[in-house]
Parts: C-alpha cells; sequence; structure tokens
C-alpha cells in the first residue's frame, strides 16, 4: 500500500465517522458478474483497507452468496420479521459481514409478527456499525431493484462488452432515471478482453446515456475476463482469496482505492426508505 493511499485512508476517516456508504450492484442482464464483484469487493475492502463491509443479498433470480460464504440460507432477513434480532442474523465470513435475504423483502411485510418500523429500526441501527453497505441486487428492471438503486448513494452499473449488457444496462438507467429521476449511475465493465475493449464498451454507453438522458456517467473501472475467476467460481471460492494477484482481484483493488478517496456523505434512511418505497406503509 502506497503513502498516497494511506493518507487518502486517514482522510476518508476522518470525514466519514459514523457514516455507512450504501453502494447498489445492478446490470439489467444476468450472469455478468455481480455477484462475484460484491463478494470481492467486499473482501478486499475489508482485508485490504481494513473497512467495516456489510453486504446484503438481494439477488431476485438466483440469490447465491450463501454458497460461497458456505452458510445455511435459511438464516435469513425473514427470521427479523419473526421476531429475531438482526444480531443473531449476520454471517461473519472472510472478515466482513452479509446478511442474506433480502430478495423475499415484500413478502415478509405480510408476516406482521414484528412492526415494520421496528424492523427499520433494527436495520439503521446495524447499518451505522459499517463503512460501506453493498447490495447485490440481482437481475432485471423491476420495483424491487429501483428500490435498492434509489435509496442508495450511488450504484455501480455492471456490463460487459456484449451487445444485449450494454442494451440492458441502459435500460435500466433509463427507466429508474425516468420514472424516479435518479442519476447516480457508476460504470463498471466486466469481463473485458482487453483495456481498450473495455474503453470502447464505456464510451458506447456513455455516449447514449449523454444523448438519449442528458447523464453524465462516470467510470469505476475495468474488470477483466480471467480464468482465475473461472476457477476460483467453480472451487466456490472467492478469487480474492484463490488468486490474489489474479487481474481481476487487482482490478478490485483499484476500484476499492478510487472508492475510498470519495467522502462519505450523511446516513440518510436508507431502510426506511426501501419500505416507502416498496409501499409498506
Ligand atoms: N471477470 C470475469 N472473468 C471471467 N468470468 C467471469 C467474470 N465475471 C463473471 N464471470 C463468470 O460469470 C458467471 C456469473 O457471474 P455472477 O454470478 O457473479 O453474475 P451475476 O450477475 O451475479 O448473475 P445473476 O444475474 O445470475 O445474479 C460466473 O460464474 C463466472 O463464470
Ligand atoms: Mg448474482
Amino acid at each position: 500500500m502506497n503513502d498516497q493511499a494511506s493518507g487518502l485512508r486517514d482522510l476518508v476517516a476522518k470525514s466519514g465517522e459514523g457514516n455507512s456508504k450504501f453502494i447498489s450492484i445492478a446490470s439489467g442482464k444476468g450472469g455478468v458478474g455481480k455477484t462475484n464483484f460484491a463478494l470481492n469487493f467486499a473482501y478486499v475492502m475489508a482485508n485490504n483497507f481494513k473497512k467495516k463491509i456489510l453486504l446484503i443479498d438481494a439477488d431476485m433470480g438466483m440469490a447465491n452468496i450463501h454458497l460461497f460464504l458456505k452458510v445455511d440460507p435459511n438464516k435469513n432477513i425473514k427470521n427479523l420479521f419473526m421476531g429475531e434480532k438482526v444480531e443473531d442474523l449476520i454471517i461473519h465470513s472472510y472478515g466482513f459481514d452479509t446478511l442474506l435475504g433480502f430478495s423475499g423483502i415484500d413478502d415478509f411485510f405480510e408476516l406482521e409478527d414484528v412492526s415494520s418500523q421496528a424492523v427499520v429500526t433494527q436495520l439503521e441501527s446495524i447499518s451505522k456499525n459499517y463503512d460501506y453497505v453493498i447490495i447485490d441486487t440481482g437481475t432485471g428492471i423491476d420495483e424491487k431493484v429501483a428500490a435498492f438503486l434509489r435509496a442508495s448513494h450511488k450504484s455501480y452499473i455492471l456490463t460487459t462488452p456484449e451487445p444485449t449488457s450494454l442494451m440492458d444496462a441502459y435500460a435500466l438507467m433509463k427507466s429508474v432515471y425516468n420514472l424516479y429521476g435518479y442519476d447516480h449511475f457508476k460504470i463498471i465493465v466486466n469481463m473485458a478482453k482487453s483495456k481498450d475493449e473495455g474503453i470502447s464498451t464505456y464510451n458506447k454507453l456513455k455516449t447514449s446515456v449523454q444523448k438519449f438522458l442528458g447523464i453524465e456517467l462516470e467510470l469505476v473501472g475495468i474488470l477483466p475476463f480471467t480464468n482465475g475467476l473461472q476457477k476460483a467460481v467453480k472451487n466456490k471460492e472467492l478469487v480474492a482469496i484463490s488468486h490474489p494477484n489474479d487481474a481481476y482481484t487487482l482490478g478490485i483493488q483499484r476500484i476499492c482505492e478510487e472508492e475510498l478517496k470519495i467522502p462519505s456523505v450523511p446516513n440518510e434512511q436508507f431502510w426506511q426508505k426501501i419500505f416507502d418505497f416498496m409501499g409498506k406503509k
């Protein structure tokens, strides 16, 4: 870690004390690498940069974070609505914390064993313990994905160079912007075969979004296609652990460094917004 990075870390620590940053990860299209990004970003932030991280599994399609963490998926947020304490539902793995099961959050509203306000209070309170709350929102463009994006300080939108992935990333941003006026989108190009391919992919998206939506995008980083990541996934491992010097892991490290340069902003009732946006009175 160089001096500049450690100076930045001190600055960030001072300016953002007690404030969690909420970052949602989304893509529109499935299978573009959101979950692997979320897990490895959480791991590197926690272990290389000593940040306190809470990872939220809100993947509507195939919630699979528990497979990588090798934990019981039934220890999840549903139990919070049934009276358990949030502290007892947190999974401590690989140096960061995880809460599972948010894909079903609006179904749990019906359980009513515990008032939704009590659930919100517990989630707001626990979130304050973390520097970053990272939300893996899963595939698709629906109200639930939109709720997590709208409540987040910023959203990382993942795309690959595939035209279908670019189209779905564009469609997601267009929908959330047109419906709700939300425009805090930051782009990550994943599975790039070269830096040039990554940059030209980003430029295509940036140009369309600028021209048709009038939004200025920002590039967070380019992550390469690597065999290391594929091997790690086959073994249900985090690439950042099994391949610490893989180009993908180094790319994640650079993204963390960039993220840490940005000062924290006050916590703005993230969970209250999620419940409101999902229509829970
Ligand atoms: N940078 C990469 N290099 C090589 N393969 C990758 C890379 N990123 C992701 N993959 C491959 O893509 C697959 C899907 O990744 P992941 O599960 O993270 O995507 P996802 O967007 O979360 O999918 P879903 O939409 O189903 O939630 C991985 O199993 C892996 O094989
Ligand atoms: Mg996923």
